[in-house]
């Protein structure tokens, strides 16, 4: 008997309901007719994950172009903002710029989040009101092609840096260079994380946000208190593309041909001025290998009982930082001896950002 194979990416109920029906059809063809039909299936998904992850030169160009266009709405945002709007009229300059030249869609949900709104990773409501001395963070971008671009900015509503500002964003903008300095072949997404979660936690340690050294801080993990997302993931028709991050259980070597974000951030929750700090050196890894045997929940009530456990400690946050969230996402796209920075074009340092803010919009409005 012959082994026909059918190309088939599981995962959608309503595909898969279909799926079942039509091969349980073609049981009953072979049984009764001998028709020829599939006897395996391969998961589709796993390769054109893979076809995905190294982008044509056809697919850079396009990518390359959802990165300008996205950039130039960044920098608009920067221009037109201010104390008095609220968020959606920032959100609305932004998109109408894209929508002007011809991108239909946004990469995702745009999110543009004025003061301690900026702690909520995934805010969308947009519906606040901008006050004199918040900062904005804009995590959006346009789509073209199909191709989502992905970048956050995130500068002061009038237009100035205040001192606390400043200090943490500084913390910010050191781990986001020194990610898309490590951004090459042979390089890894975990290295890079690595290396921008040490320059954060020394940030933190530095600004009196954590108690510790910056060793036993990293070591207990008290730095997610702060930030609690990956520094990267793969970018193209998704704006969180397919691929494996991991090969045979390390973080896969980076290659030409991929793309993908550099992301770090501080957020400080405006309602958490005391932190409690468990007092537990533990292994990410070890962690999340146990969550993947166990299952989500077993993995967590284990990680859980060992924090009961442990000791404690609580720790007052500086005032004058709460409430202040900053991230700042760059594009990358490798090359054969480093990478290209496709999001470049929107300023991320201080003084740049100031002075777009200080020039007037060009929009039509
Ligand atoms: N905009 C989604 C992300 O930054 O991952
Ligand atoms: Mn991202
Ligand atoms: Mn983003």
């Amino acid at each position: 008997m012959g082994r026909e194979v059918l190309w088939y990416a599981p995962g959608n109920d309503s595909y898969d309901k279909a799926m079942t029906s039509i091969l349980e059809k073609g049981r009953l063809l072979r049984d009764r007719l001998g028709a020829t039909v599939p006897s395996a299936i391969n998961d589709l998904a796993v390769v054109l994950g893979e076809m995905r992850l190294i982008k044509t030169p056809e697919e850079q160009e396009i990518l390359a172009q959802a990165c300008r266009l996205s950039a130039e709405g960044h920098s608009e945002a920067m221009r037109f903002a201010a104390p008095g709007q609220f968020e959606y009229q920032v959100q609305m300059a932004v998109e109408y710029w894209w929508r002007q030249r011809g991108s239909r869609h946004n990469g995702y949900p745009s999110i543009v989040a004025a003061g301690a709104n900026s702690c909520i990773l995934h805010y969308v409501d947009n519906n606040s009101e901008i006050r004199d001395g918040d900062l904005i963070l804009i995590d959006a971008a346009a789509e073209v092609e199909g191709y989502s671009s992905d970048i956050t900015r995130t500068f002061p509503a009038n237009g100035v840096f205040t001192a606390p500002q400043r200090a943490l964003y500084e913390v910010v903008l050191t781990a986001e260079k020194r990610g898309v300095e490590l951004a090459g072949p042979g390089s890894t997404l975990s290295t890079i994380d690595d290396e921008a979660v040490r320059i954060l936690t020394e940030g933190l340690v530095d600004l009196g946000l954590l108690p510790l050294s910056v060793d036993a801080s990293l070591a207990m993990h008290h730095y997610l208190q702060f930030f609690n997302h990956g520094v990267g993931h793969w970018l193209g028709l998704d704006v969180h593309d397919r691929g494996a991050k991991r090969i045979g259980g390390l973080s896969r070597p980076i290659e030409p041909g991929m793309a993908f974000t550099v992301e770090p951030g501080l957020y400080v929750a405006q309602e958490k001025p005391e932190i409690e700090l468990v007092l537990l050196e533990y292994d990410r890894e070890e962690w999340l290998a146990r969550r993947l045997r166990e299952g989500r929940e077993a993995g967590a009530s284990a990680e859980a009982e060992e924090k009961d456990r442990a000791e404690k400690i609580t720790h007052q946050i500086p005032a004058e930082f709460l409430g202040l969230g900053i991230r700042i996402e760059d594009d990358v796209l490798i090359t054969t001896d480093g990478n290209v920075n496709l999001s470049a074009s929107v300023p991320i340092e201080i003084g740049d950002i100031e002075a777009l803010c200080a020039e007037k919009s060009r929009l039509p409005l």
